[in-house]
């Protein structure tokens, strides 16, 4: 598909890899953005992830108050994620935020269900209705901002798109502001330090719009869910004191069950599986070598602290043939 003019790269643009092209960047983008705006309130859907912080964080010091950003929590974010986003942003920077708990709404929906599509397109649409709804309760907004980058643009029919259900509807008329569309992820990722974003935040692993929801496999229970974050975050915290960590890290709760053993006592109890893979371009994914040591501590610390979890696995599949997410 061939990209439009507008939404090409220009040829003569420097990569924004230092601090200094960093700041350069911010300057010019923060008058760009004052000039396409104006006194206008711009809307931004923040997930938290690196592409919408650094959008917002550009638009909240180029506006200001003006710019409201909706923070959806689905329920289905890794442990400590909504905290970040309200400290950062409801503190650090000069923005609005509105926090919104859609946990419930989420859950229920997906109550059930087990079939992952389904999961994606409920997540999808549920979470455009959640964000349609706040944008409606606002008064005098004319913009949307987004953190598109440039391999959205490149790759619109790549895997994340092929995923996401996407879009706003029709009847929310907004023009865009992406000032960071031309941007390859290094480059966001600059920006973003330049900017006083965490390194959490900034240095995130890449993590799929439908979240847990994803890796709860089969059909989500609230129980479950809370185990694998728990689960999940432990195995964060462990991989990711390696002095080089993989691309990607994470857990997954599959739906079986397996005998146990406590206090002498056989009960049924979930397994846990630790995912790490290595890519370039998520099309094909190798797994890379966990010292004993790290795995053994993963597994240790989730046997003894997380509910219902009895086993611990380590996933040694490469993609292809198996998905680097487990649905
Ligand atoms: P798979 O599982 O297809 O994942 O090998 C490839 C990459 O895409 C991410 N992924 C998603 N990202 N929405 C997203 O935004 C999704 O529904 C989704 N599913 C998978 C996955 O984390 C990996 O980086």
């Amino acid at each position: 598909m061939a990209i439009s003019k507008e939404n090409t790269r220009p040829a003569e643009m420097e990569r924004v890899v230092t601090k200094e092209l960093a700041e350069k960047f911010i300057e010019e983008q923060v008058a760009a953005i004052r000039a396409q705006v104006k006194d206008g309130k711009v809307l931004l859907a923040l997930s938290g992830g690196v592409d919408s912080s650094v959008c917002a964080a550009l638009i909240s010091k180029a506006i200001g108050k003006n710019l409201v950003c909706v923070h959806v929590n689905h329920g289905l974010l890794r442990k400590g994620e909504p905290e970040q986003v309200c400290e950062v942003f409801g503190k650090q920077f000069d923005a609005q935020l509105v926090y919104v708990d859609a946990v419930d709404r989420f859950l229920d929906k997906l109550k059930d269900v087990s079939e992952p599509e389904t999961k994606r397109k409920i997540i999808g649409k549920e979470f455009i209705e959640v964000f349609a709804e706040e944008a409606k309760k606002l008064e005098g907004v004319a913009f949307l901002g987004q953190g598109t980058i440039y391999p959205d643009i490149l790759e619109s029919d790549g895997v994340k798109a092929h995923h996401n259900v996407g879009g706003l509807p029709e009847d929310l008329n907004f023009e865009l502001v992406e000032p960071v569309k031309f941007l390859y992820k290094d480059e966001v990722r600059c920006v973003g330090s330049a900017l006083g974003l965490p390194d959490e935040m900034v240095y995130r692993q890449p993590f799929p719009g439908p979240g847990l929801g994803v890796r709860c496999v089969g059909a989500i229970t609230r129980d479950r869910l809370e185990s694998l974050r728990e689960a999940d975050a432990i195995v964060r915290e462990e991989i990711g004191k390696l002095p080089v960590t993989p691309w990607q890290y994470f857990c997954a709760i599959p739906d079986f069950t397996s005998t146990g053993i406590k206090d002498g006592k056989r009960y049924m109890g979930w397994a846990v599986v630790i995912r790490a893979v290595n890519t370039v371009d998520a099309v094909t994914a190798t797994v890379p070598e966990i010292p004993w040591n790290v795995l053994c501590t993963i597994r240790d610390r989730i046997v003894a602290t997380v509910p219902g979890v009895n086993r611990v696995l380590f996933d040694l599949s490469e993609k292809p043939v198996a998905t680097i997410e487990w649905e």
